[in-house]
């Protein structure tokens, strides 16, 4: 989506909203869409009312966002994101993150499915993301570069912010809730890896892998604001695994993992609203 589509996109929403500015955008991963509706008197804009907008295609993804006024101020929270594995073009993968940000997000915070890679995650576990690994050759900002944007060439340092890291172990300290850190590389997908990648994966200093977040994180640092991501370990990685990989197995340890990851990111949001004032 080019410039104008996404004001476009971000006018819907502030009409059908009523509000004129979102402070904090989310994410919500496969299986992690339930969380939209602990929201508080959230109001639902389905993807379909959205000019331009990518629908998912794929069953269990959900497809609306929902804006709720929470402490400190407000959360559009997106229950569905579309993936490149489903042929989407990237500027569509990452229309949602930019209308968030056109929307007034100061801060995104990114949620996903993921493999652990790194023998000392287990499923269930969360983790932080510190830093990314993108195998995949493609990035959202190819093409001709639109400056009212962003600029040409981005610097990725400190991507996933130390600081909302810190933020975020902390609020994980006070709910006893375990948090990990690690490095997620994206692999395009639909297949899962074939455990030789997984082996590479590793050697580059992969602690996890997904099919998705890193264009999304790529664009919001493109547009200025803050990233946050966060990975749900469903399950290990393919070869560490003694198991075949499924999808089902994904949806179930995150459906285990709901209570937690409920719990992290009510107590979370209205910190992040903080921190992004400042
Ligand atoms: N690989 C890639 N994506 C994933 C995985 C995996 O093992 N688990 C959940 N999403």
């Amino acid at each position: 989506m080019n410039y104008e589509e996404l004001q476009a996109a971000a006018g819907v929403i502030i009409e059908r909203t009523g509000r004129e500015s979102h402070d904090v955008a989310l994410v919500l991963g496969s299986g992690l869409s339930d969380f939209a509706g602990t929201l508080p008197g959230a109001i639902e804009v389905p993807y379909t009312d959205l000019p331009g907008f990518p629908v998912p295609r794929v069953v269990g993804h959900g497809g609306s966002l929902f804006s709720a006024e929470l402490e400190g101020g407000s959360a559009l929270v997106f229950a569905g994101r579309v993936h490149y594995y489903e042929g989407w073009p990237l500027d569509k993968v990452v229309a949602g993150v930019r209308t968030a940000v056109m929307a007034g997000a100061r801060i995104v915070v990114l949620t996903n499915a993921a493999g652990g890679v790194n023998p000392a995650f287990a499923p269930g576990d969360l983790v932080l993301i510190t830093d990314h690994l993108n195998l995949t050759g493609a990035n959202p900002l190819m093409g001709t570069n639109d400056d009212r944007l962003g600029t040409r060439f981005p610097d990725l340092t400190d991507l996933y912010s130390a600081d909302l890291r810190a933020l975020a172990g902390a609020v994980g300290d006070e709910l006893k809730v375990d948090l990990k850190e690690g490095v997620y590389a994206w692999l395009s997908g639909p297949s899962y890896e074939s455990p030789a990648e997984i082996q590479m994966v590793s050697r580059m200093g992969g602690d996890l892998v997904g099919m998705s977040t890193v264009p999304e994180a790529i664009a919001v640092r493109h547009m200025g604001a803050k990233v946050m991501g966060i990975s749900l370990c469903t399950n290990l990685a393919a070869g560490i695994s003694s198991t075949p990989l499924s999808h089902d197995e994904v949806k179930e340890v995150a459906g285990l993992a709901h209570d937690k990851f409920t719990r992290l990111l009510t107590e979370l949001l209205p910190r992040l609203m903080a921190a992004g004032a400042t």
